[in-house]
């Protein structure tokens, strides 16, 4: 049985990074299935649909190919072939993803793939609904969370490291809109798990918490 390792929570808590440095250190993969959702997003943009067209996103959805490639570790995502991850980490992209999450269908699409490449090796897989919805028998469910201020400090900082020019003020805003959205909409929101461990990063390092998460894993790894 490969070792899953389900990680949740709101934007910004520092997932993604977390999950990779912990992943490295377990030795196993790392699936951001917040990517898949940015392709999605990305693609819905290019080809000029509505965002709001549920039907014609949906539709766009089910007949996408989007696939994971990891090259020495690190993922790639793809779609139709082409690898899109230097292009799913503006803001625009961010908010498309959390808008074309909202649909039924294209969660489908979504969690069938992730529960597929989760069944093949063993993955810590990091995401919104995945200790709920995606992998509910977990070996381990982690939902981890800052304050929305902390948060939002640490993605300025990254926006800002990449030449970006929002303010704090729009990256707080922007947080707290994408947030709301993934919390509140009918299928799959945002929430902990009822057996997921609660791991509140906003007085901690980086490292204390992927030595709190490595910790974990190694308490139920068999
Ligand atoms: O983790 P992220 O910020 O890269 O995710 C982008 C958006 O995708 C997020 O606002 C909501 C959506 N998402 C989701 O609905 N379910 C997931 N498992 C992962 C992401």
């Amino acid at each position: 049985m490969p070792l899953t390792i389900a990680l949740d929570g709101p934007v910004g808590a520092g997932k993604s990074s977390v999950a990779e440095e912990t992943a490295r250190r377990l030795g196993i993969l790392h699936l951001d299935t917040g990517a898949m959702y940015r392709a999605m997003g990305l693609q819905t943009l290019r080809l000029g649909i509505d965002l709001t067209d549920e039907e014609a996103v949906s539709r766009m959805a089910e007949s996408l190919r989007v696939d994971v490639r990891y090259t020495q570790g690190a993922q790639q995502t793809l779609v139709e072939g082409e690898d899109v991850s230097g292009l799913i980490r503006t803001p625009e992209v961010s908010m498309a993803a959390s808008t074309v999450a909202r649909y039924a269908r294209v969660r489908q699409v979504m969690v069938d793939l992730q529960r597929r490449l989760a069944s093949e090796q063993s993955m810590l897989v990091d995401g919104r609904d995945i200790g709920t919805r995606v992998l509910p028998q977990a070996s381990l469910k982690v939902f981890l969370t800052a304050s929305a201020e902390e948060r939002a400090r640490r993605r300025f900082l990254e926006l800002q490291a990449k030449g970006l020019p929002d303010t704090y003020e729009q990256v707080l805003e922007e947080l707290k809109k994408r947030d709301d959205q993934d919390m509140h909409r009918a299928v799959d929101p945002l929430r902990p798990a009822e057996d997921a461990r609660m791991l509140d990063s906003t007085s901690l390092s980086f490292e204390e918490v992927v030595d709190t998460l490595v910790a974990w894993a190694r308490e139920v790894s068999p």
